[in-house]
């Protein structure tokens, strides 16, 4: 069972981004605390009830978890008795401009043993693009602080195919990256998503196939291990990303998360206030086989998770096997393997058609 942790707040929104995170309702913490501890009070004494289940990984991720003072994490990780869970991994997201040394070390202290920093880019006028409110040195300083303090895993998150991107800014920012104790990058091409101010403009993003399979390759050939479309590690990859692919029940906490288990997805308020009044009114969505074949193969096709070959019906099968032959699929053990994660939609809607 991997557990997901939502902070929705933020110092500023970046001109991407239609995650829920708020800039203008930190005035609600307490409250949003007290209410992300009743939610989390309830889940676990409810699958404990239904399951003998054990937490494998938690990751808090926003929004911006290091806009919050440390005394919410302090009692959130009371309550969740983390003393007992040392030894699993657990992951915060930082914002450079806010996750000061004090900051990484508390958390640290707390049990936060996976520090993930919203990087994006390396260049001041990229950064300025995209509407982060940091520097480069402030991004630099972040990992460099983290590495002080004893962090073995530390992941920075890129952004690539902006309008602005050329093969020499995106090769400067992984030469960079390249040269920071870092052991994990995500690396995500930009989406020019409803909600965000960027909303519509399509100008803002490039979809260059090539310039993705440069920065890709240029990524892997630094020694980073592509494991997802957007996930590259150097020795350690994240258990709780995988578990996500790898299909695994999760308990989603907080404003606008999603809790999956079993055949069900669960769904607690996205607004902040109505949270806070409510956080145990989930909506509930049941999920279909069909679904869940068809989530499977897209997560397993875009993932070194793969697919078993039992799921495929005989028709599916045929095609799978046209895919193996002409090399854009492998079979291992029954698992089926895609060789190119940026053909995950081609290959999935041709095995599916
Ligand atoms: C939800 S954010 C939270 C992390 C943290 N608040 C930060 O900004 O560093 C997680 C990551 O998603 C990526 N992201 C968000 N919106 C995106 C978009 N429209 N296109 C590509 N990547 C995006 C960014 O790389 C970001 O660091
Ligand atoms: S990218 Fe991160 S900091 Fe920027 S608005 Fe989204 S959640 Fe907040």
């Amino acid at each position: 069972m991997l557990l997901y942790i939502h902070i929705p707040f933020c110092d500023s929104k970046c001109f991407y981004c239609s995650f829920n995170s708020f800039t203008d309702k930190k005035n609600l913490k307490d409250n949003y605390f007290k209410a992300l501890i009743k939610e989390l009070k309830y889940e676990l004494t409810k699958l404990n009830r239904l399951k003998n289940y054990k937490i494998e990984t938690i990751f808090i991720g926003g929004g911006t978890p290091s806009s919050i003072e440390i005394k919410y994490f302090e009692k959130l990780f009371k309550e969740l008795n983390i003393e007992k869970n040392r030894n699993i991994e657990i992951t915060t997201e930082a914002n450079p401009n806010s996750a000061s040394y004090e900051w990484i070390k508390e958390m640290s202290n707390l049990g936060v043993n996976r520090f993930s920093f919203g990087v994006q880019s390396f260049n001041k006028d990229k950064l300025k693009f995209l509407g982060r409110r940091h520097s480069p040195k402030e991004a630099i300083k972040a990992v460099e602080n983290a590495h002080k303090i004893g962090v073995k895993n530390i992941s920075i998150d890129l952004i690539y195919n902006t309008s602005i991107d050329s093969k020499k800014l995106l090769i400067d920012d992984l030469n960079l990256a390249n040269n920071l104790a870092i052991n994990h990058i995500s690396a995500y091409s930009l989406t020019i998503e409803n909600g965000s101010k960027f909303e519509g403009d399509f100008s803002k993003s490039k979809d260059d196939e090539l310039l993705s399979k440069f920065f890709i390759e240029e990524t892997i050939k630094r020694g980073f291990f592509q494991y997802e479309i957007s996930n590259f590690s150097k020795n350690y990859k994240s258990k709780h990303n995988l578990g996500y692919w790898e299909y695994k029940n999760y308990i989603g906490t907080g404003a606008g998360a999603v809790g999956f288990i079993d055949n069900k997805r669960f769904y607690p308020p996205k607004d902040i206030n109505e949270y806070i009044k409510n956080p145990l009114n989930k909506r509930v969505e049941e999920l279909s086989s069909e679904d869940i074949k068809m989530e499977k193969l897209f997560l397993g096709l875009r993932s070194i998770v793969g697919v078993d070959i039992n799921m495929f019906n005989t028709k599916e099968l045929k095609r799978v096997k046209i895919l193996i032959d002409g090399n854009k699929l492998i079979l291992e053990k029954d698992r089926v393997f895609n060789k190119n994660y940026l053909l995950t939609d081609e290959v999935t809607l041709f095995i599916i058609k």
